[in-house]
């Protein structure tokens, strides 16, 4: 048989974390000890009560039938975990969408809402399901570029009438992923205001809403006036409650945008495996104070990671949020480069910075995705490889 992807499909690019987990297996092969901090799948585990609640559930046979959509007390946990968490407003009856991971909503919802020929808004660099969602649409993608002069955050005047006059969409992420600053509330408002000037639909993925660092507030985009009359925010308890693998997330916010994705969706899926919603919902709804116990175990991994690298002259900017930094390289390598004979030399995995976009050449992401004693060892092989001469 000789058969080809679709034109749509041969139009994406291969994963970067298919290349690195090559790069991983040779270094392997070869007798290094990998330490991976290439991919941000949380090492830590989920709450021992919502592990409890999944059991329990899992064991009655009467729960294995489809379940279609997010149940009521889900849907009212949502609502409940944004009133207290971020006191934002949301009906949840009418403005909740429960996803099978907050990347199932990011992957479908350009096809949903965008036609060929459609702008969309994307940072620059921006987590790589944002494009390729867009590509898959047919729309096209107009760069935002995140520079470190601009605090990371787009400069909105910057965008040319005429591409606004096109644009449906724009996706934004803060904290982000690669990068991980946070936009304060008058960011937010400038959005909205600018949103609703263009009738552009607004995209806020704010998947480590609870991984924010050093007492920086919590900003949701949902607590800002007027961001449902223009806007939706993805959320997830992937990293938050350590449940990737369960595959949970959710959509709040404009209540006819989330019909338009939930009815699209309910063509391609039919719901979240019941434990997992019960689950979910005792996570959403409990006290929180394992909340507080992780951001002190990231912020300690951060400081440790940064301390060990300092010694060898590398000074990180400090990450206000999430489990990655975005490093700055030495000067004289490009990403790919520094990324690839780091993990080649040393064993150390993380992903090159131009994977995430133009404007992140010059960057690596580095995942804190080990215990501090790990990252400790890192930044030693760091130090080592980059007291070598090139
Ligand atoms: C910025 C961002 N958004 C969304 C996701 C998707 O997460 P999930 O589908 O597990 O909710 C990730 C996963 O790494 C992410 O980094």
């Amino acid at each position: 048989m000789n058969l080809t992807a679709s034109k749509k499909v041969q139009k994406l690019t291969a994963s970067i974390f298919q290349e690195v987990a090559v790069l991983k297996r040779k270094a392997l092969n070869r007798g290094l000890d990998v330490i991976d901090l290439s991919v941000g799948s949380p090492d830590l585990p989920p709450p021992a009560f919502v592990v409890e609640e999944l059991v329990k559930y899992a064991s009655d046979t009467a729960n294995y039938g489809y379940t279609l959509k997010g149940i009521p007390e889900f849907h009212e946990a949502v609502s409940f975990f944004y009133k207290q968490r971020y006191a934002a407003d949301i009906d949840s009856e009418h403005e909740v969408l429960q996803l099978m991971g907050s990347q199932d909503g990011l992957a479908h919802l350009a096809t949903a809402i965008i036609n060929p020929g459609d702008y969309v808004l994307v940072p620059d660099p921006g987590y790589p399901i944002y494009e390729a969602s867009v590509t898959i649409a047919g729309g096209v993608l107009f760069p935002l570029p995140l520079l470190a002069e601009n605090n990371f955050l787009p400069v909105l005047d910057d965008i040319p009438l005429p591409i606004l006059e096109k644009t449906k969409m724009m996706i934004l992420s803060y904290p982000g992923n690669p990068v991980p600053v946070l936009a304060d509330s008058s960011f937010f408002e400038e959005v909205v205001h600018f949103a609703k000037r263009h009738n552009i639909l607004v995209v806020h993925d704010f998947a480590y809403s609870e991984l924010i660092f050093d007492n920086n507030p919590q900003i949701s985009f949902m607590s800002v006036p007027g961001a449902k009359e223009v806007g939706i925010e993805f959320n997830s308890l992937s990293k938050t409650f350590n449940l990737a693998g369960c595959r949970i997330g959710y959509a709040v916010g404009n209540e006819q945008a989330l019909n338009i994705l939930g009815m699209f969706k309910s063509q391609i899926d039919y719901g979240v495996f019941y434990p997992i919603q019960k689950a979910a919902t005792a996570a959403l709804t409990s006290d929180y104070t394992l909340l507080q116990e992780q951001v002190k175990e990231y912020e300690f991994r951060r400081d440790t990671l940064m301390a060990g690298l300092e010694k060898s002259g590398w000074k990180l900017s400090k990450s206000p949020a999430t489990m990655f930094l975005w490093a700055k390289i030495p000067a004289g390598w490009k990403s790919r480069q520094f990324a690839f004979e780091l993990i080649n030399n040393t064993g150390v995995a993380v992903i090159p910075g131009d994977a995430f976009g133009k404007q992140g050449e010059g960057y690596v992401r580095i995942a804190l995705v080990q215990p501090a004693e790990r990252l400790s060892e890192a930044a030693e092989r760091i130090h080592k490889f980059l007291a070598k001469p090139k």
